[in-house]
């Protein structure tokens, strides 16, 4: 089928690409000019692991290629699917004021039958206000139809979500677009599910606040463990066996961050708030996250005691493993943090430390990981990456002045660090 993706940002490039992969012709869309020159010369502006090489051999194929020209995507596509970012506002709100012009820029460029799919995440109704919006807008009252289509992908493992979704869900207000919808998932051999755009909006921020909540819950158990003197890994393993519940997303750490969970919670208390009723369960889910965070600052100034001159190795600034996302990352919140009580910092990630330059303006980046440790009162590990399993913990203990490793993200093993003669804290156990 010919498809147009307005938005070549982790969902709209990622999306595009995939469905140029299953055979698919694809124009991808982007009004920032120079990402499209970029992506013309086969640049890739994100790191996702498989994604270049798609990027290559479908661009080759002649089943993908970019454009600045909204117009031309519109107009050379059956189906135009809307990928465009839709930040959050002071308040919690969500601004769509993106998805808002592309409509218009849609309506603007229609001239024959379009469906228009809804790929953003967005509070429900939204889908009604798209169709207002290019009814008003569209001067040659060319028909179309608006389907929502949630995103379900998570970065640094988004080729393989989008290859192999658990579901495809679409909304739709009629019967018309759902051939083709059906038509174009049809490859991925994930059962589809055909519902009303405001259900289809809805299982979008019900299912992100499920899987942050399951997270929040983890890390409360953590802190139960602490306390208690057991390990959160055994009891999550214990629990996670339950086919009902489930072992995944249930990794205590230093809290979930990244551009969809602390936004997604928030759009959702306020949306719920806006039809009247106070989700105070995902309000203590955002509560339990930041107290995370400082639970393991508080462990950290309790060994080191006074930050100010300390010398510390990190670890992770990236928001999890897989990505050069640094976005509401608690690996930055947490060199903030360090930084603010007046600790010099040395850090280390594989893919994101040109991303965190801007955030991080005052640390020195060191590419070797082996080498962070050199000078420092402490390691910590602030993200996930399995990379850093392989640390070489001989050669970081010699270089520290004392062995001293806080372990945000629980990598590993408590019995074995001790035997080693580390100071070893972590999450839980
Ligand atoms: C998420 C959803 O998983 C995805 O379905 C949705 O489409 C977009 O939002 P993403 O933000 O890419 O994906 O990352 P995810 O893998 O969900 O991780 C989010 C955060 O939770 C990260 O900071 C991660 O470190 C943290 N996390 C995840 C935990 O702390 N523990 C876990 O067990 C899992």
């Amino acid at each position: 089928m010919k498809l147009s993706i307005i938005g070549t940002g982790y969902v709209g490039l990622v999306t595009g690409t995939c469905f140029a992969e299953v055979g698919h012709q694809v124009i991808c869309v982007d009004n920032d000019a120079a990402k499209v020159k970029t992506l013309q010369a086969g640049g890739i502006p994100i790191y996702e692991p498989g994604l270049e090489e798609l990027v290559k051999k479908n661009v080759a194929a002649g089943r993908l290629r970019f454009t600045a020209d909204t117009a031309e995507g519109v107009n050379q596509s059956d189906v135009v699917f809307i990928a465009v970012p839709t930040p959050p506002q002071t308040d919690g709100s969500v601004d769509l004021s993106y998805i808002e012009r592309v409509a218009r820029d849609i309506a603007a460029a229609m001239t024959s039958y379009k469906i228009i799919v809804d790929k953003s995440t967005v509070p429900v109704k939204t889908g009604e206000k798209v169709a207002e919006t290019i009814k008003r807008y569209c001067a040659s009252k060319t028909e179309f139809d608006v389907v929502s289509n949630p995103e379900f992908l998570r970065e640094g493992f988004a080729v393989g979500d989008l290859m192999n979704p658990d579901r495809v869900v679409i909304g739709v207000r009629s019967q018309r677009p759902v051939a083709a919808m059906t038509e174009i998932y049809s490859p991925f051999k994930a059962p589809i599910i055909v519902t009303d755009i405001n259900s289809a909006e809805l299982i979008k921020h019900a299912a992100n606040s499920f899987l942050a909540l399951k997270i929040s819950y983890i890390n409360a158990i953590a802190t139960v463990c602490e306390a208690a003197g057991a390990n959160v890994q055994e009891v999550a393993h214990g629990i996670g066996l339950d086919e009902r519940i489930g072992r995944r997303f249930l990794n205590a750490g230093i809290g979930f961050g990244g551009s969809c969970f602390p936004k997604d919670l928030s759009a959702f208390i306020k949306i719920s708030e806006q039809v009247g009723y106070d989700f105070q369960l995902l309000k203590e889910v955002q509560r339990i996250n930041a107290d995370q965070m400082a639970r393991f600052v508080k462990k950290i100034t309790e060994t080191l005691w006074v930050l100010k001159d300390k010398k510390i190795g990190v670890l992770g600034l990236a928001f999890k493993q897989n990505t050069d996302d640094v976005r509401s990352s608690p690996a930055i919140d947490l060199c903030q943090r360090l930084l603010k009580d007046g600790a010099a910092l040395r850090v280390h990630d594989p893919k994101a430390m040109d991303k965190a330059r801007p955030l991080l303006p005052n640390v020195t980046y060191v590419e070797d990981m082996n080498a962070v440790a050199d000078g420092c009162d402490a390691l910590v590990v602030a993200t996930e990456w399995d990379e850093f399993k392989q640390l070489d913990l001989a050669r970081a203990k010699k270089a520290l002045t004392h062995p001293i490793l806080f372990d945000g993200r629980n990598l590993f093993n408590p019995a074995e660090m001790e035997k080693l003669g580390w100071i070893y804290k972590s999450v839980g156990r």
